[in-house]
């Protein structure tokens, strides 16, 4: 069974390469693969003639012997001997080498019953090996070569590059206006422009922000000064005078005081008696300031409508009593003074307080 062995490729190419090496000397011992041929048919229809259900043992036999070249004939090919050798292989027949090796090669075959054991199907050829074979065959691609066929074939046949064409392309159109980049120039002056825009911008930037911190501080400052005096209410002085009694003319009412101190300055009568009195200019309703109205010779309130005589007596509107009265007196330089802390009522009865009026 060690020689029924199947053989690989490679050992079939290098028996076939020490054959191609050796073909003087085939010549010789051509008589034995004869025989062992021979032999080996024999056995393969004594086998048939056992056991007819091993029917691929006969083409088998058959085939080499068909294929085996005749003593003194031409030599085999490569290619030739590999198929031989594979078809063999796929029909279970001993190698020739192995017939060679053994003297009854067929024996083992002979003895081995058909019946028994199960027909084995055929073993499939390396599909890389069948397409370089058949490649081969058909004169498309070259067999198996030794490295000294393929050098020489090499040199044989110089590679030839096939020139390239020269594909004509358009010229490009020129590039618009716009697309153009700016003259080198003007650009660094643009960007001279622009680092000193951006400068100035920057440094009026922190100069106002620096100036507007200075000012915030200023106001803290400020207020904090004031925060240290008191709060002092800055009035004027509730006694003062006004001139002297002959500077007012009987029957005149001096209005230049009001705006200043809050009063008229009457040289008027009340009931049948010529007086000099200070009426405070504050209505009685509602406290708006009235007006002097020399054609009408009233005092007239613009909120509501009150009026008051040139006495002070209310005559009309809404003002339920007369107008007030500050006191006065004759100072020692002789001038009318005035005390606006004290007051007086005509409903009361207190105009008829000496210090409420200076006689005429
Ligand atoms: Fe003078 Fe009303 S406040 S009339």
């Amino acid at each position: 069974m060690a020689d029924k062995k199947k053989m690989s490729v490679a050992d079939i190419l290098a028996a076939a390469r020490k054959s191609d090496s050796t073909q003087g000397e085939a010549s010789a011992p051509s008589g034995e693969p004869e025989s062992a041929a021979a032999e080996p048919s024999q056995a393969a229809e004594k086998a048939a003639s056992e056991s007819p259900a091993d029917e691929t043992a006969k083409p088998a036999a058959e085939k080499p012997a068909a294929k085996k070249p005749a003593a003194g004939g031409a030599r085999m090919s490569v290619a030739d001997m590999l198929a031989a050798a594979r078809a063999e292989t796929e029909a279970g027949a001993p190698s020739p080498k192995s017939e060679a090796k053994k003297a009854v090669p067929a024996k083992p075959a002979a003895k081995a019953p058909a019946a028994k054991e199960k027909p084995q199907p055929p073993k499939e050829i390396a599909p890389q090996t069948a397409s370089i074979l058949a490649a081969a065959r058909a004169g498309q691609k070259a067999g198996p070569m030794s490295k000294a066929e393929a050098a020489a074939k090499a040199k044989a046949a110089p590679t030839k590059t096939p020139a390239k064409e020269k594909v004509a392309v358009p010229p490009m159109p020129e590039k618009p206006g716009y697309a153009r980049p700016a003259p080198a120039p003007q650009r660094q002056v643009d960007q001279g422009r622009r680092a000193t825009l951006l400068a100035v911008l920057m440094g009026s930037f922190l100069a106002a922000g620096f100036t507007a911190m200075a000012a915030t501080f200023g106001m803290w400052t400020l207020g904090l000064a004031r925060f240290m005096f008191p709060n002092v209410l800055r009035e004027p002085p509730t006694r003062f005078k006004v001139g002297f009694p002959t500077d007012f003319a009987p029957g005149q009412v001096e209005t230049k005081f009001k705006a200043q101190y809050g009063l008229w300055l009457v040289n008027g009568e009340y009931e049948g008696q010529s007086q000099i009195y200070a009426l405070k200019s504050v209505c009685t309703h509602l406290g708006c300031t009235p007006n002097w109205l020399e054609a009408e010779q009233k005092f007239k309130c613009p909120c509501h409508g009150s009026g008051f005589y040139k006495d002070g007596i209310n005559f009309e509107g809404p003002a339920p009593r007369p107008l007030e009265r500050y006191a006065i007196s004759i100072a020692n330089d002789g001038q009318l003074e005035i005390d606006k802390s004290k007051t007086f009522q005509e409903e009361m009865g207190q105009w008829a307080d000496p210090t409420s009026y200076v006689p005429a």
